[in-house]
C-alpha cells in the first residue's frame, strides 16, 4: 500500500490526499533478476479496498525487501539485435562481426521499452513538494537517438546506452513557477465535482472558484469520477498554493539571468528573519517579559532550497521508483550522471529550463558464458552480475537515533 497522508507545511498549507493501494506480488520480483525478460513480467495484481483480508502485508513485504535487495546498477547490457549495414557487395552485414566497425547502438527490444514506460508510469506516484510534480522524462529507445546521447556519454556509460534497449533521461524543472495555470488546472480537474444547481439554475456553492469556472459540470464530474479527487479549493487558497511552489521551488517564471539572484535574494532575506525569528523564540523562552510583549507564537520559516536542488531532489525520488519498478520486472537499470549535459541537451532538444540530474539505462544484464570474467564497473567494483551487491557503510554509522551521532541500536 502506497498512501500519502495529509500533511501540512510550515506555513500551515493541506498538501492533496491521496490513497492509493497496490500489491506487488512476490511472484513478480522474481528471484533471479537479470535473468528474467519482460515477456514474462506479471502486472502488480490491485488490491480490493473494500476487503481488507486481500491486503497480505507479508507478502507486500516480502516482495519490496526482495525487490531493494535485488536492484543493482547494471554495468554492461545484453544486446537485443546488432543493426546491419550494406556491403559494398550487396549483401547485409552485422556491424557486430566488422571488427573496424565504430560501436553501434543496438536494435531495442520493444517489450522492454514497453515494460520500461510501464515503470515510468509507476514512478509518477513518486511524492513532490505540493504535488507540483516538476519533472519530464525522455525516454530514448530508437537506434538513431541511443546513438546519438551515447555520443555525449562519458566512458563506458556510452556502451551502457548503445547495448541497453532504452535509457530514462530524468528532466528536472527549475522553472515549474512557470507552470502554474497548468497547476490550478490540473487540482481544478481533480477535484470533488461542485454541488448540484438548485431549482433556480444557479449553484449553491458560493465559492468563487466554481461558479467562475468555465468547464461543465459534467466534464468535471466525469474527470472526478475517474481520477482521485479532492476537496474544493478556493481560488484564493488556489493563488496561496501557487505562491508557495513558487517560495519553495525557486522557480520563479523570470529570465534565468534574473531568476538565479533574485532567488538568492529572496532565499537570504527568508534565513535572515528565520535567524531572528528563532532567536526571538528562544529570548521568549527564557525571559518572560518577552512572552507578554509577543504573546502569539512566532511563526517558523521554512529553509528555501535553490531552483536546482528543488527541482532534483523531486525528481530523483521519481528516479529511483522507476527503478526499483524495472527490478521488480526482472529489467536492469544503471543509473549515471557522468555525462556532457550540455550535449544532450542539444541532441534531445531539451528547454534549459530542465537540469539533467541522471539518466537510466534499462534493459537485459549481459548474459556472459562460463569462462568469461564477471562483469565490474570502472573501478572494479562488482555490482550484482555474479550476486555480489556492492557493500554499504554499517548501519550504526548512517542511522542515528534521537540525536545525530547518537548511536541507535534497535536490533
Ligand atoms: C546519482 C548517481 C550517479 C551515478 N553515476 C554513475 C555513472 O555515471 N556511471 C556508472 O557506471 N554508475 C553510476 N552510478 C551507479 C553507482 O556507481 C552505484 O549505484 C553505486 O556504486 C552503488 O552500487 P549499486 O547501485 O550496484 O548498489 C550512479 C549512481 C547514482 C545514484
Amino acid at each position: 500500500m502506497v498512501s500519502a497522508c495529509k500533511m501540512h507545511n510550515s506555513m500551515g498549507t493541506s498538501y492533496p490526499h491521496k490513497t492509493h493501494h497496490v500489491v506487488l506480488s512476490s511472484s513478480t520480483t522474481g528471484n533471479d533478476v537479470g535473468h528474467h525478460t519482460a515477456d514474462t513480467e506479471k502486472e502488480p495484481t490491485p488490491v480490493n479496498n473494500s476487503n481488507p483480508s486481500t491486503l497480505n502485508n507479508n507478502n507486500l513485504m516480502d516482495g519490496f525487501d526482495s525487490v531493494v535487495n535485488k536492484r543493482y546498477a547494471c554495468t554492461r547490457f545484453q544486446r537485443y539485435q546488432e543493426p546491419t549495414h550494406n556491403t559494398e557487395n550487396g549483401t547485409e552485414e552485422s556491424a557486430a562481426t566488422n571488427a573496424n566497425a565504430v560501436p553501434q547502438a543496438a536494435i531495442s527490444d520493444q517489450s522492454v521499452v514497453k515494460s520500461a514506460y510501464k515503470c515510468l508510469e509507476l514512478s509518477q506516484r513518486a511524492p513532490t513538494g505540493f504535488n507540483a510534480q516538476p519533472y519530464r522524462v525522455i525516454l530514448v529507445h530508437s537506434k538513431e537517438d541511443k546513438e546519438r546521447l551515447s555520443q555525449y556519454c562519458l566512458g563506458r556509460n556510452a556502451d551502457r546506452v548503445r547495448d541497453s534497449d532504452c535509457t530514462a533521461v530524468f528532466l528536472a524543472d527549475r522553472e515549474c513557477g512557470r507552470d502554474g495555470k497548468r497547476y490550478t488546472n490540473f487540482l481544478v480537474d481533480n477535484m470533488d465535482p461542485p454541488p448540484r444547481q438548485n431549482e433556480h439554475g444557479t449553484s449553491d456553492d458560493t465559492r468563487p472558484l466554481f461558479n467562475s469556472m468555465t468547464r461543465s459540470a459534467s466534464t468535471t464530474i466525469a474527470k472526478a469520477n475517474t481520477s482521485r479527487t479532492r476537496r474544493p479549493l478556493s481560488s484564493k487558497a488556489l493563488l496561496k498554493l501557487r505562491m508557495l511552489i513558487m517560495l519553495f521551488s525557486s522557480g520563479y517564471p523570470l529570465p534565468r539571468f534574473l531568476n538565479v539572484p533574485f532567488s538568492w535574494g529572496v532565499r537570504t532575506a527568508v534565513s535572515i528573519l528565520s535567524f531572528f525569528a528563532r532567536c526571538l523564540q528562544s529570548m521568549k523562552q527564557r525571559f518572560r517579559i518577552l512572552s507578554k510583549l509577543f504573546p502569539s507564537d512566532i511563526q517558523m520559516l521554512p529553509t528555501l532550497s535553490s531552483a536546482e536542488t528543488w527541482a532534483q531532489k523531486n525528481t530523483m525520488l521519481a528516479a529511483m521508483i522507476y527503478m526499483l519498478a524495472c527490478t521488480s520486472r526482472g529489467l536492469a537499470t544503471c543509473p549515471m550522471e557522468g555525462i556532457d549535459a550540455a550535449g544532450v541537451r542539444k541532441v534531445l532538444v531539451i528547454p534549459r529550463r530542465y537540469s539533467i540530474p541522471l539518466i537510466v539505462s534499462t534493459g537485459t544484464p549481459y548474459r556472459r558464458s562460463v569462462n568469461e570474467i564477471s562483469e565490474t564497473d570502472d573501478v572494479g567494483m562488482s555490482h550484482g552480475d555474479d550476486g555480489n551487491f556492492s557493500p554499504r557503510y554499517s548501519l550504526q554509522e548512517v542511522v542515528f537515533g534521537n540525536n545525530f551521532g547518537v548511536t541507535c541500536d534497535l536490533t
